[in-house]
């Protein structure tokens, strides 16, 4: 599955850096802010470190903010990464208008640190395609992400997100092998379902962004 064009939902501390990243990656990027100014303010924060990162050889900044469009709205694209506040209502609504918005075979994902992927899989027509990608702050300096499942995100999702370099998922429960970063585990899987951690070789990438090391989890329905 191609994931060339990535809407982002919230400009915040952490959209902001999430944007940030994908379009590093050389992807397009649609950002969109329901605050007013947000996006900009988001934009210049961009800014701000891509310079930084710059000076240490680091991309053009002007080469990856051009791939960074600000939206008035939520658009069509083939992956929505949302980074709004942590509110389950506020979240639910945002999934609800999504599933309207883009392809039925888009994914939907969230940067939730604690709501269930499953409860926000259940406010859409979609739950397979819903998983949780979980960032960690500052996003662009951190190269870790936790990719959490729902109960009913499909594999063919995970794989769509997680590559573990053999193209296929990582299936098969096993301890948090050292070095990994199933180390950090997220609220969000931790206390519902200890036992259903799924830890894979530190070779697993996130296919969306090349060098980052991904740890994978499960969420309850609880
Ligand atoms: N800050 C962290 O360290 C951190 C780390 C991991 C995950 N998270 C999670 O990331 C998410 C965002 O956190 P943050 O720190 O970036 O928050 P933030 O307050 O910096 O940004 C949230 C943004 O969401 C926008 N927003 C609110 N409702 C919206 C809506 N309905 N549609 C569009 N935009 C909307 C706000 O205007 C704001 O710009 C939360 O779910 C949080 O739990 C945060």
């Amino acid at each position: 599955m191609e994931l060339e064009h990535v809407l982002v939902v919230g400009a915040g501390q952490m959209g902001a850096g999430i944007a940030q990243v994908v379009a590093a990656s050389g992807r397009r990027v649609s950002l969109y802010d329901a605050a007013p100014g947000a996006v900009d303010r988001g934009l210049e924060s961009i800014r701000r470190s891509l310079e930084k990162l710059a000076e240490k050889g680091g991309a053009d900044p002007d080469e990856v903010l051009a791939r960074i469009d600000p939206v008035g709205d939520l658009v069509p694209a083939e992956l929505m990464i949302e980074a709004v506040v942590e509110d389950a209502a506020v979240k639910e609504d945002l999934f609800r208008r999504a599933d309207g918005i883009l392809a039925a075979e888009a994914i939907l994902a969230s940067n939730t640190s604690s709501i269930p992927i499953t409860s926000l899989a259940a406010a859409t027509r979609r739950p397979a395609r819903v998983i949780g990608m979980h960032f960690f702050n500052p996003v662009p300096v951190l190269k870790l992400v936790e990719v959490i499942r729902g109960l009913d995100t499909s594999d063919e999702t995970a794989a769509a997100i997680v590559d573990d370099g053999r193209g296929t998922m990582c299936s098969v429960p096993a301890r948090v092998p050292p070095g990994t970063s199933a180390t950090v585990v997220s609220p969000a899987a931790a206390p519902s379902a200890p036992s259903s951690l799924f830890a894979c070789p530190t070779e697993s990438r996130l296919s969306l962004f090349g060098s980052r090391i991904v740890a994978l989890s499960v969420t309850s329905s609880e």
